[in-house]
């Protein structure tokens, strides 16, 4: 085994959706870089996402929980770790409407956490390192019809889950201006594509219609998200983490704005096609149900910055984007049958049956 890796980088929540994305294009792309995938695999984390590339030489999972502090001393002080790429969190909203609390320990301390440990660990001398905070354009609040959320748009959270993910970025942001921690953040819009666990709309959507069960669309379906294709965001948390400036936040979004009614159209027109099924019959079973609790009505992001200062651009249209996600779960059964056991009934009963 190769022992002389020329930098060593911990990634947070690399068994979750985007996670396992960034962490196979780090693997495959940087094989003179170890990396370290700390998780606490909870019911969003699995190993199963990875399984393409866990055995590869700079590849080590570790299992632990980010608010445990002791823990993540202990964690930089075994390996020395040269930058951070911190995804772990809670991420659902609806979940964070029913649970604050987790939110609250895992978004908030255990991301204080993470920066004491790495602070202390590098013992104030902070060159050529670097801690990288990922966030969600979800810490802006709610647009009206008009207008995009820039770097400069004040913070204005509207759910336990986007309050917990401001909160965060407040802290990553206060370690640099008190103690000039080399930090970085994005702030990205709604990511889909494969290992998308199916609490979230698109593959929540997809294992319905696959299932003939109803597909439930919170208030009108006129809430306006902008979608991204997850390895885009993979691509541009690789440049920021490379090429971003020390303190500075980017903004990624897909400039792609749907209305969730029309993607939840265009889902079932593609999933009859796929499916072989009649025209219009998924469609059939659409069921408009009681709307989310504080229901933002539109995320859109303006993401010039990122693609005039660093050079990114998002690779795929929506429509392919959807399709090869839909052949991803389509192709994936086991994964999905496998996910969906278990405790996930508990929650889909608990959010959907009294709705
Ligand atoms: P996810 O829920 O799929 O994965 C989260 C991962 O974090 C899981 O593997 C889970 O086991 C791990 N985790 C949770 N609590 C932990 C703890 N206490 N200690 C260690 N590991 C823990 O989430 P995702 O959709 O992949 O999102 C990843 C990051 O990107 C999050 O920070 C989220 O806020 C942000 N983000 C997500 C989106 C999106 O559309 N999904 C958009 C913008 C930003
Ligand atoms: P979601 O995937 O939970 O992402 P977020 O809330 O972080 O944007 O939801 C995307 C949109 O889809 C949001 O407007 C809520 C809506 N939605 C439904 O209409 N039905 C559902 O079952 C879910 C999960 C979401």
């Amino acid at each position: 085994m190769m022992t002389n890796f020329k930098k060593k980088i911990l990634i947070t929540g690399g068994a979750g959706f985007i996670g396992s994305h960034v962490i196979r294009l780090f693997v495959n792309k940087y094989p003179d870089y170890h990396i370290i995938n700390l998780d606490k695999l909870t019911y969003a984390g699995n190993l199963a996402n990875l399984k393409d590339i866990e055995t590869k030489p700079n590849y080590t999972f570790v299992k632990g929980d980010i608010v445990d502090g002791n823990f993540m001393a202990d964690l930089f002080n075994k390996h020395t770790i040269d930058g951070v790429i911190h995804l772990a969190a809670e991420s659902h909203v609806d979940r964070s409407i029913a649970n604050p609390m987790e939110f609250i320990m895992t978004n908030i301390v255990g991301t204080v956490n993470l920066l004491n440990a790495a602070k202390s660990s590098w013992k104030d001398n902070f060159s050529n390192k670097r801690f990288y905070h990922i966030s969600t354009d979800e810490v802006y609040g709610s647009l009206s019809n008009e207008g995009f959320f820039t770097e400069s748009t004040s913070y204005s959270p509207n759910s336990p889950y986007s309050a917990s993910k401001a909160s965060s970025d407040h802290l990553v942001r206060a370690y640099y201006h008190t103690y000039q921690l080399p930090i970085v953040i994005s702030n990205c819009s709604n990511n889909y594509g494969s290992h998308q666990f199916p609490e979230k709309l698109i593959p929540l959507m997809i294992h319905n219609i696959k299932n003939n069960k109803p597909l439930p669309v919170y208030g009108k379906g006129e809430n306006i998200r902008d979608w991204l294709f997850v390895e885009d965001h993979a691509s541009a948390i690789d440049i920021i983490f490379h090429k971003g400036k020390v303190a500075e936040t980017y903004n990624i979004g897909g400039n792609n704005e749907l209305k969730n009614i029309d993607l939840i159209y265009l889902l079932c027109s593609l999933m009859d096609k796929k499916l072989h099924k009649p025209k219009d019959s998924s469609m059939k079973l659409i069921t408009y149900v009681k709307d989310r609790a504080g229901h933002d009505l539109r995320y859109a992001i303006d993401s010039s910055k990122l693609q005039k200062e660093l050079g990114w651009q998002p690779s795929l249209k929506f429509e392919e984007g959807l399709e090869k996600t839909v052949d991803w779960y389509l192709a994936n059964e086991k994964w999905l049958n496998e996910v969906t056991s278990g405790a996930y009934q508990n929650y889909y009963t608990n959010q959907y049956e009294k709705r």
